[in-house]
C-alpha cells in the first residue's frame, strides 16, 4: 500500500442559490445578507468558477478533500442543494471529504446548529466513532477522522451573530476535545490536520470578524510540536501564512487558502504527505488567460 497521501483544502466556496427564495424568509439579518449578495457578492464570487474549481482538483486525483466552511451566503436549503451538486462535481464518497462549517453557514438563529447544514452536510462532517461523537462533542464537532497516517481534526467556530458581525468562537469543551484528539492522535502515529474557519494566529482579524477565544486555542496548540500538527485555515479570502508558537522544538504551521470561488483570484491548495510528514504545499489558482486552475509560482500570501 503507497503511502502517499494528498489532500485538497477548498474554503469559502460562497456558493449562492437565491431564485427560488421567498421574499418573506428575508425578514432578518438575512436581508441586508441579501442587499450585501445582489449588489456585491455575487460580483466577486461566480458558481462556475467554484465548478471549475471542484473539476480541476478532482482531475488531481487526491484521496481526501477539507472545506473549511462558508459554503453558502445566507445558509438556505437551496443554496445547500447547490453545495451538494458542487460535491458531487468531486466524484468522491462522504468518506473522503470533510466540512467543517463557517460563520455564513450559520447566518442565524434558527439555521444552527439543527438546521440545512446539519441536514445537507451533516455526513460530512460525521467522526469515524460516532458513539463517542454523540457523547462527547460540541455540537458535533470537532469531529475526528483518520485516514492513512493522516487525522483530520475538524473544528466548528461557526456561531449566529447580529448583523456586520462575523466573528467565530470554540467553546471550552470544544477546545477541550481538539486537545484530546491531537493528544490521541499523536499516540497513535498521526499527523493532526486541523482544520477550522476562522485563523487562529493572533493579529489578523479585526474583533468583528475574528475567533472570540483564539489564545485558548493557541494555548491548547502550543503544547505540541509542529512536525506533528498544523492548522488549515480559511474566512480570509486569501492566501496566508502564519504559525502558533510551540513550546516544544518546531512552531505549528498555520495556512489560509483563498476562496474557491472569487472571479479575481479563485484558489485550491494541494497539500502532499508520504509516511505523515508533509512533502508539499502547492496553491493552484485560476489562470486568468486560461479557464483553468494552474499552480502558482509567483507569492500569493498576505501575511
Ligand atoms: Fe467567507
Ligand atoms: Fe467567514
Amino acid at each position: 500500500m503507497s503511502n502517499n497521501f494528498r489532500i485538497v483544502h477548498f474554503t469559502d466556496i460562497h456558493l449562492s442559490q437565491i431564485r427560488d427564495v421567498r421574499f418573506s424568509r428575508l425578514f432578518s439579518k438575512r436581508f441586508l445578507g441579501y442587499l450585501n449578495l445582489r449588489f456585491k457578492r455575487l460580483k466577486e464570487h461566480s458558481n462556475k468558477v467554484a465548478m471549475n474549481a471542484a473539476k480541476s482538483a478532482a482531475a488531481l486525483n487526491p484521496d481526501h478533500v477539507l472545506i473549511t466552511g462558508d459554503l453558502t451566503n445566507l445558509a438556505f436549503d437551496s443554496e445547500y442543494r447547490e453545495v451538494l451538486s458542487w460535491l458531487n462535481k468531486l466524484g468522491m464518497s462522504s468518506d473522503a471529504i470533510s466540512i467543517t462549517p463557517g460563520n455564513h453557514d450559520a447566518y442565524i438563529k434558527s439555521v444552527w446548529p439543527d438546521g440545512p447544514f446539519k441536514k445537507h452536510l451533516g455526513r460530512f462532517c460525521s467522526s469515524d466513532d460516532e458513539n463517542a461523537q454523540r457523547t462527547t462533542s460540541f455540537n458535533g464537532f470537532p469531529f475526528v477522522r483518520d485516514r492513512g497516517e493522516i487525522r483530520i481534526i475538524g473544528c466548528s467556530t461557526a456561531v449566529p451573530a447580529p448583523p456586520f458581525i462575523a466573528w467565530g468562537r470554540l467553546g471550552s469543551q470544544q477546545l477541550a476535545l481538539i486537545q484530546k484528539a491531537v493528544m490521541e492522535g499523536i499516540k497513535k502515529n498521526k499527523f493532526c490536520l486541523i482544520g477550522i474557519h476562522h485563523p487562529p494566529q493572533g493579529g489578523v482579524t479585526r474583533w468583528d470578524n475574528g475567533l472570540i477565544d483564539a489564545k485558548n486555542l493557541r494555548r491548547v496548540l502550543r503544547k505540541f510540536d509542529g512536525t506533528a500538527c498544523m492548522v488549515l485555515h480559511g474566512h480570509m479570502h486569501k492566501a496566508m501564512k502564519g504559525s502558533i508558537e510551540s513550546e516544544c522544538e518546531k512552531n505549528i504551521s498555520v495556512w489560509g487558502t483563498g476562496s474557491a470561488s472569487l472571479i479575481s483570484s479563485a484558489q485550491f491548495r494541494v497539500l502532499d504527505f508520504v509516511e505523515g510528514r508533509l512533502s508539499g504545499n502547492q496553491l493552484y489558482c485560476l489562470s486568468s488567460e486560461r479557464d483553468e486552475f494552474i499552480p502558482v509560482t509567483r507569492d500569493l500570501l498576505g501575511g
